[in-house]
């Protein structure tokens, strides 16, 4: 399935506005002005616990049954108003700064062109990023920023998007977006922006081994594909099955047992990104050898999650990999998380 046409969540007025470069944009304030000078929103990072990848679609994207799960480590997204046209402008704070862009490419801003863009307005607007989540890790972490900046941006301004407009703004920025904003749990088709919620029934404890550098999401796909041409299976969708959501994988995470979870989890891309850095090898076995129920690449790579027994294992595990060498950090969370959040919204 192709990710949604957001035009056609427009409404006639808001798609006119778009269109209309000959008049000038609009300032929050005429359409009454928001309660608010300054809103903050938080948002978790994501584990996948299944990640099949079908076969390259002609779009460059791969049909996906991508299981997400909101994990307890946050982006806090900050906006505040900037002078009358003077545009975006991002900052950011935490250890990771200097590798997240400060400039139109990093997706929070996107988001913040395409929410003033759909009401017609300018977005002047100091998006600041606290960020937690590892960069370019495989924890959605660009993606939480967007869809935080996109939920405080909406409060801030008082445009109060439905929430369907807001998902697909969403799913056009990025195939992990929509995730960031509904957090909890969820089955993700498509590309992965297509989302059904899925339950949870217990807290999962989970490691995530952060490494030194990051690894190119494009970059890992275009390797899962070159490793299943070099098998001979070919990288097309006519190549490679479709890609289903596992039914035990779903009742582990109904049950809420670590044990029966950690026996049915999956990534497709784990070889492709062990591949690009053989060095995940080390880390995956040091986190098993510490006792942890599983382990498995996150997502594209290159952090390596833990499924550990409890929180005290949880807490022995970081340790371990610590000790051992073989990350830049190791970190508890613990899951399901909640969504994008506004947490603050002073006047
Ligand atoms: O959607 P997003 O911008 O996060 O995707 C980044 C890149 O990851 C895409 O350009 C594509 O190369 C790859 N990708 C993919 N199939 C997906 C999701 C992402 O091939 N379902």
């Amino acid at each position: 399935m192709s990710a949604p046409d957001s035009d056609l969540f427009f409404t006639s007025d808001a798609a006119d506005d778009a269109a209309g470069a000959d008049r000038a944009p609009r300032r929050p304030a005429d359409d009454g002005p928001s309660a608010s000078t300054t809103v903050t929103a938080r948002v978790p990072a994501k584990v996948n616990v299944q990640l099949s990848v079908g076969g390259l679609r002609p779009d460059g994207f791969h049909d996906l049954a991508n299981v997400f799960l909101a994990v307890g480590l946050y982006d806090e997204i900050t906006v505040t108003p900037t002078a009358p046209t003077e545009g975006p402008r991002i900052t950011c704070s935490g250890p990771d700064t200097h590798h997240v862009p400060l400039d139109r490419s990093n997706l929070a801003l996107r988001a913040v062109d395409a929410l003033a863009l759909r009401h017609g307005i300018s977005p002047d607007v100091h998006v600041h990023i606290d960020k937690d989540i590892p960069v370019a890790g495989g924890m959605a972490g660009g993606s939480a920023d967007a869809a935080g900046a996109l939920l405080a941006c909406d409060t801030l301004w008082g445009t109060r998007t439905p929430r369907e407009e807001l998902l697909a703004i969403c799913a056009e920025l990025g195939s992990d977006v929509p995730f960031s904003l509904v957090g909890g749990a969820a089955l993700g088709r498509g590309r992965g922006e297509v989302l059904t919620p899925l339950e949870v029934g217990g807290t999962f404890h989970w490691v995530f081994a952060v490494a030194d550098g990051g690894l190119s999401t494009p970059a890992v796909y275009r390797e899962c594909d070159r490793l299943r041409e070099r098998r001979g299976t070919g990288s097309g969708v006519g190549d490679v099955p479709e890609p289903e959501a596992s039914p035990v994988l779903l009742a582990a995470l109904r049950s809420g047992d670590p044990h029966l979870l950690a026996a049915n989890l999956s990534n497709d891309l784990q070889p492709a990104a062990v591949s690009l850095l053989p060095s995940l090898g080390d880390t995956l076995a040091a986190g098993r050898e510490a006792g942890a129920l599983a382990a498995l690449v996150s997502g594209s790579g290159p952090t390596c999650a833990f499924l550990a027994e409890d929180a005290a294992s949880a807490s022995d595990i970081a340790v371990a990999l610590r000790d051992a060498d073989v990350c830049r950090d190791a970190r508890t969370a613990t899951s399901p998380a909640e969504g994008a959040t506004v947490i603050r919204a002073e006047v």
